[in-house]
């Protein structure tokens, strides 16, 4: 039986050290195949006498046995350490930057919106969204245009039947919406003043040629409190100008205007230098129109159903696209809106680039573009 000992102690040793799965499996069927040592043991035993035959079949089973839980162990870790390094040579690496030429960019418009987040979110202003699909009320009635109010001509509206079957109706019709004004008599709805919110969002008028879009974005602002005065409009805007250009000082001024919500009415203008070829904002002997605003018509908190006794406040409209094309030198609109990928690879923006107030704002300085 010395035999059976050196046998069991050269199949062990032979499991232990095989080196993968199959050489395993070889091992296996070299002991325990049809042919394996241990089976041709156990066709010898019939010619054993009867009480060796006992005996040794015993020995035989127990050998096969430990023989079976040597290559099962075996095989579980053979298969875990395979495992182990399938999935280390598999592993990605989430933190490696995305190769450049498969890098999707940001566009403009997109970024402008973040960083007109950005900043008004660090000045305590909430982000306030609507439907593209405005009723009249809150897209002109309400904002002190009645029916037949000739600043219902100056937006060359799209108007939306309010049937499918009914005759078109002017008086009942829907728009899709020609400024984020509306916004402002929602969030009135919506919320008792204090407010502070700003409204971006896509708006839409007929109108096609270098700096009009049918479709185009706004941001609209509303600040509504007990004593909210002209001179918070001014500061207010002022802040957002110089975070916006990234600019310590910028020169600005505010012309009278009109516009039916606000009263008094202004436009604000940025001081620039404007050369044949270049546009440059903050110094020089020009001005370019940023922005309308003005302090809430009281007729508009009236409709939003504030007391205009009580209240006041102030809003303005700024176009998202015109910020864009100003701080990042795009000559034409229509532009934004092709869908070339060219385009969007020289105008765009890195993916993971975010706009914060503390991290910088556009990233505009580095090789973001
Ligand atoms: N709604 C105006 C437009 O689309 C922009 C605007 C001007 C909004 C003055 C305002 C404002 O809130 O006070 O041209």
């Amino acid at each position: 039986m010395e035999n059976l000992e050196n046998l069991k102690q050269q199949i062990l040793s032979n499991i232990q050290q095989a080196p993968d799965v199959k050489a395993l499996d070889e091992i296996r069927v070299s002991a325990m195949g049809k042919k394996g040592a241990v089976t041709e043991l156990m066709k010898g035993l019939g010619a054993l006498p009867q009480d060796e035959k006992i005996e040794t079949g015993k020995k035989l089973n127990v050998l096969k046995q430990e023989i079976e839980s040597a290559l099962s162990a075996r095989k579980d870790a053979l298969e875990t350490a395979e495992l182990n390094q399938k999935l280390a040579s598999e592993s990605v690496d989430v933190t490696l930057p995305i190769r450049p030429e498969n890098q999707g960019r940001i566009h403009p418009v997109s970024k402008i919106y973040e960083e007109v987040v950005a900043i008004f979110g660090q000045m305590g202003f909430d982000v306030a969204e609507g439907p593209d699909i405005e009723d009249q009320f809150h897209n002109f009635n309400a904002l002190n245009m009645p029916a037949n109010h000739p600043a219902r001509q100056m937006q060359d509206t799209f108007y939306l039947p309010h049937s499918a079957t009914e005759p078109f109706d002017m008086d009942k019709s829907y728009v899709i919406r020609t400024h984020t004004s509306g916004m402002q008599i929602r969030t009135m709805e919506a919320q008792k003043p204090p407010i502070r919110i700003i409204a971006p969002g896509r708006t839409y008028r007929s109108d096609y040629d270098a700096t009009h879009t049918p479709m185009f974005h706004q941001v609209e602002g509303l600040v509504i409190d007990k004593t909210t005065t002209l001179a918070h409009l001014k500061g207010c805007l002022y802040d957002f100008v110089k975070a916006f250009f990234e600019l310590d000082e910028i020169p600005v001024r505010y012309r009278p205007s009109y516009f039916p919500f606000t009263e008094p009415s202004a436009e604000m203008d940025i001081g620039c230098l404007k050369t044949k070829t270049e546009l440059k904002i903050g110094a020089g002997n020009d001005w370019l129109e940023i922005l309308g605003c003005g302090m809430v018509h009281p007729n508009v908190l009236k409709a939003g159903g504030i007391d205009p006794d009580e209240y006041q406040g102030f809003a303005f409209g700024v176009g998202l696209d015109r910020l864009a094309m100003l701080k990042y030198g795009i000559p034409d609109l229509r532009t934004f809106f092709e869908s070339d990928v060219r385009w969007l690879k020289n105008y765009g923006f890195a993916p993971l680039d975010f706009s914060s107030m503390t991290g910088g704002l556009s990233n505009n300085g580095g090789q973001t573009r």
